[in-house]
Formats: structure tokens, C-alpha cells, sequence
């Protein structure tokens, strides 16, 4: 552990003064005792590959890019993880000692982690998956999602084309179900996935009527502000299990942490309750 050295990373993205990633990530350098900064780094697309470019000279050890950064600033790598590749979207720049960018996306990581910690015995293969939204977001859980075993997975999208491209790349595992057929699209299914925007903070609500779906089924949002969205209200009330966004972006900042400062961090009691007391 080098605790010499100050250390600088921070999270890229426009606009980004919502991001719960400082606190993370800063509650971490405390804990852990080193010596560096996370900041908000908030950066117009016009100006994304050259902030990027002067991450070394600045002497950052890296960033994190969020919206709507995650697949441009790819463009401004020079290493990308596989995994990221196929997902098409980075979420977390490590800069090398040479000054080189590499790009990994964690984010279909931490949704996999977040799941495991809420639900101790989940298995993606318990049953087909319903996954809505074919965004950023979409990708990295639906091909994790796969990766960890998944066997069926109703994919709806309200722009069916969109839907329809991820499908093909990932392959057979994703079906493709019209966003009319939504209330159907839910029968029978283990787990239900909001991944787009509605429900989030400032955005229109995502109105799904559950009567079709079972009461066994987990209900996840990858939104976490806020952090219990209609959505999972709507469930809760009617006896689903569910697990909102929060724990993903815990979990995705686990593995940048490291590769940053040197440390893989614990998701402690303490952090939850500071990160509580942010809403
Ligand atoms: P992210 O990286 O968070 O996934 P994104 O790539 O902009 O963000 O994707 C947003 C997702 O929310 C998309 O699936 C989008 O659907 P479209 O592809 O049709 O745009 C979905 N979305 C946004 N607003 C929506 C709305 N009002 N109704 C239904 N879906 C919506």
C-alpha cells in the first residue's frame, strides 16, 4: 500500500453533481488511512476525450464516467477491457505509469454483487428474467446477467430496435418481447429488472401494472435516487422481494477503488449509514 503518494481520482460526467461516488469512495480513503481525493468532474461532451487525454497530467490515478459519457469516452482509450467491449461502454479509466488509458466497465459486476448480497442463494438460472430498457445500463446487466447463467431473458424496450441490436449481439438467451406486451411479458418470470431512466429522480414514473407477476419473482432498479422508486414500492406492497439500485453502485466502486488505491475496500454498516444520510 502506498501511502506516500497522494492520490487523485474522481468521477467524469455531465451533469454530476448527483453522483454518490465521492462519498464512496472518500469514506474509503478515510477509513482505510491514505492520502488522495475523489472529485466531481464535471465535463461537457465536447470537451470528454480531451479531459480525458489530461488525466496524467493532472496526475490522476483515474476516473469513473457516467452519463453520457459511458460510450464515447471509450473512443479515448487505449486498452478496453473484453468485457467492456462487448457491453460497449466503459464505466471506470485506470491511467498507467506510461500514461496509458485503460477502460473496464464494473457496473455489470457490481449489479451481479448486489443481487448475491441481497439474496444469498439467488441463481440466474432459476427461472426466465424479465428485463426492461436496452440502454447502457441494459447491457451490462443483460450480458452479466448471461455470463452468470441466465437461460431466458424477455427483453423490452419502449424503441424495439434498440432491443432488437442487443439481442443479436448477445445472442438466443435474449428474447425480444414488444413494450405493449409488457404486463404479460411478467408471468411466470423469477426476477423482473427496471433499467431505464423512468423512476429516476426527475424523470416520468415507470407505471407497470404487476398483476401478472409472480409473487416469488425479485423486483430490481438499477436507479438509486430514488432510492426506493415506484416501482419497487409497487412491489414491496404486494409481497415481492426487492433490491434497488444502491448496492450496484457500491459494488462497481469496490473494484476501481483497488485499482486506483491499492486496496479493496469493505462495504461496511458505517458506509451504509453514511450514504443513507445522503438522501
Ligand atoms: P443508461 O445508460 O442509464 O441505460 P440510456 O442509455 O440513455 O441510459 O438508456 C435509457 C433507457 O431508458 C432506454 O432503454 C430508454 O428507452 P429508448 O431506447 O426507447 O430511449 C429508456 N427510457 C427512457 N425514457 C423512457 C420512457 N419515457 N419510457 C420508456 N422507456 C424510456
Amino acid at each position: 500500500m502506498s501511502s506516500e503518494k497522494f492520490i487523485l481520482a474522481g468521477v467524469m460526467g455531465h451533469p454530476v453533481a448527483h453522483s454518490r461516488s465521492p462519498v464512496i469512495h472518500n469514506h474509503w480513503i478515510a477509513q482505510y488511512k491514505l492520502k488522495g481525493s475523489y472529485v466531481l468532474l464535471p465535463v461537457e461532451p465536447t470537451h470528454l476525450y480531451d479531459a480525458l487525454k489530461g488525466l496524467k497530467a493532472l496526475g490522476f490515478a483515474g476516473c469513473n464516467v457516467t452519463i453520457p459519457h459511458k460510450v464515447e469516452a471509450m473512443k479515448a482509450m487505449d486498452w478496453v477491457h473484453p468485457v467492456a467491449k462487448q457491453m460497449g461502454a466503459i464505466n471506470t479509466i485506470v491511467v498507467q505509469s506510461d500514461g496509458a488509458l485503460h477502460g473496464f466497465n464494473n457496473d455489470g459486476y457490481g449489479y451481479i454483487q448486489s443481487i448475491k448480497d441481497a439474496k444469498a442463494d439467488w441463481k440466474a438460472n432459476a427461472g426466465p428474467i424479465t428485463v426492461l430498457g436496452a440502454g447502457g445500463a441494459a447491457r451490462a446487466i443483460v450480458l452479466s446477467l448471461i455470463n452468470e447463467g441466465a437461460t431466458e431473458i424477455r427483453l423490452l424496450n419502449r424503441t424495439k430496435s434498440k432491443a432488437e441490436e442487443l439481442a443479436e449481439e448477445f445472442g438466443p438467451k435474449v428474447q425480444v418481447v414488444d413494450w405493449n406486451e409488457r404486463i404479460n411479458a411478467l408471468s411466470g418470470v423469477a426476477m423482473l429488472i427496471n433499467t431505464t431512466s423512468q423512476g429516476m429522480h426527475g424523470q416520468s414514473e415507470l407505471e407497470l401494472n404487476l398483476s401478472e407477476l409472480p409473487l416469488t419473482a425479485l423486483v430490481s432498479d438499477a436507479i438509486y435516487i430514488p432510492l426506493e422508486t415506484k416501482l419497487l414500492a409497487q412491489a414491496k406492497m404486494r409481497g415481492n422481494a426487492t433490491v434497488n439500485g444502491l448496492g450496484m453502485l457500491l459494488n462497481q466502486a469496490r473494484p476501481a477503488f483497488q485499482a486506483w488505491f491499492g486496496v479493496l475496500p469493505e462495504i461496511t454498516p458505517e458506509l451504509q449509514t453514511v450514504i443513507a444520510g445522503t438522501f
